[in-house]
């Protein structure tokens, strides 16, 4: 298994380019499977959830192929509804097939998915309102079935705005009979970024009064060229390894609207920034004040970049209170924090951070993918050697972050 090397203390300066974002590209991916026309999908990034994600395509009779930069997908030989565990469970979003499969096959019959072990991540959101929707739904141990003649459009109340179900309900109904309304929907930019690339199909979804998604369904989808919207996660780590290691960096092709509030409690205790067009400049202050927040959905504190935000507070001078409140276990991170110098003390869904000088470096593990670009940004930040092992966990949601890294005057190999 592969690791990074990191030594550290080094400043970053230069030119950081985001890639498309990850969210988007994925349930993208589960669209396509709704035409038989090709779809091209611009600048998508060959982070290991998007080709696990292929390799499912291609398991379905789907043709995917890149052409430089743009992945052509094409589902006209489109032959299957079943996908064993050796490919569903690698990745979360296999899950965003249910919808699609049962739209297009009548039947769906896929084992659960995987992705990062951060909590329990149950699917019985996904499931209820696939049933709403005309969907029989039966499990077996590790297998749900869903089969429906037609999906009918149908109110659905979320319990909780799951980016997931959302999706899965907007993919299983745009091409549904009638008009299907989200209650309590995710408001996520990837959520808006699927239905614009539904939309360019020729489907007919839209927000309404920004607090119900309404999806009139429409015959048939027909393809597209479509570039997603920036990955603010990835973003967001550049912004906090330049805030963690001092420097001055620009990063670009981001969207700065989706990533306000990130900017605003990274920025506004260790950076300076401006924004031009699709380029923020980051500048770090050379001071770092702590920073409490609490994850949450969008607008509020992205959880996916908790992990990566802790890191920067183990360094930011007072007490940094955080909260996790969408994922049950996602402090996976903190024991190896611990092991390099941080002074954390977790209570439930809390960690409560003293700043500390510095930290220093430790032989430590990525046990998911944000928990890993957080001892990743660590290390950069450390005094003396850091090895972050097992960086396939990265490598799902980071294109070449050692790459990116490197660019910017860091010295971080990969063994
Ligand atoms: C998606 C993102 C992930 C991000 C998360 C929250 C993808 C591939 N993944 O994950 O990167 O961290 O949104 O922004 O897009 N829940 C249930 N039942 C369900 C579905 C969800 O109880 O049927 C719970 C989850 O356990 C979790 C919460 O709802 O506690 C939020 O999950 P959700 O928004 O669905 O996240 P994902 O779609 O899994």
């Amino acid at each position: 298994m592969e690791k990074y090397v990191i030594s550290g203390g080094r400043r970053l300066n230069g030119v950081v380019k985001i890639e498309s974002a990850k969210n988007s590209v994925l349930p993208i991916l589960a669209a396509t499977v709704l035409t038989d026309e090709e779809v091209v999908i611009k600048d998508c990034p060959r982070i290991f959830d998007v080709l696990n994600m292929i390799k499912l395509l291609e398991h379905l009779g789907v043709k995917c192929k890149f052409q430089n930069e743009n992945l052509i997908v094409n589902a006209s030989g489109f032959n299957g509804y079943s996908a064993p565990s050796s490919l569903t469970g690698v990745l979360r979003s296999s899950v965003f097939l249910l919808g699609p499969l049962i739209a297009r096959a009548k039947k769906a019959k896929l084992c659960y998915p995987g992705g990062c072990d951060i909590g329990i991540r149950p699917i019985d959101m996904h499931l209820s309102a696939l049933s709403t929707l005309g969907a029989t739904v039966t499990e077996f141990g590790d297998e749900i079935i869903c089969t429906a003649e037609r999906i009918y459009g149908k109110d659905v109340y979320l319990d909780f705005p799951s980016v997931g179900a959302t999706e899965n309900v907007i993919l299983a109904s745009a091409t549904g009979l009638g008009e299907t309304i989200i209650h309590n929907p995710a408001k996520e930019p990837e959520v808006f970024d699927l239905i614009c690339c539904l939309n360019t199909m020729g489907a007919n979804i839209r927000f309404k009064d920004n607090s119900h998604i309404v999806i009139n369904g429409v015959k048939k989808l027909h393809g597209t060229y479509y570039k997603p919207i920036p990955d603010r996660i990835e973003a967001g780590t550049y912004l906090l390894a330049t805030a963690m290691c001092g420097g001055e960096v620009e990063i670009r092709g981001v969207n700065a609207e989706n990533i306000s509030l990130i900017l605003h409690k990274i920025c506004d205790n260790t950076c300076i920034t401006s924004i031009k067009d699709d380029i923020i400049y980051v500048k770090s202050s050379g001071t770092r004040k702590n920073m409490s927040f609490e994850t949450g959905p969008y607008p509020f504190f992205p959880t996916d970049l908790q992990a990566p935000a802790m890191a920067l507070a183990t360094i930011c001078s007072g007490t940094s209170v955080i909260s996790e409140n969408v994922f049950e276990m996602r402090f996976n991170h903190v024991a190896d924090l611990i092991k390099m110098g941080a002074d954390i003390t977790v209570k439930g869904r809390t960690a409560i951070v003293n700043g500390v000088k510095n930290l220093h470096g430790a032989c430590v593990k990525a046990r998911d993918l944000r928990g890993g670009a957080a001892l990743v940004l660590a290390g950069l930040s450390a005094r003396g050697k850091t090895t972050v092992n097992e960086v396939f966990h990265i490598d799902r949601g980071y294109y070449k972050m050692d790459e990116k890294l490197r660019g910017l005057g860091a010295d971080i190999k990969r063994k």
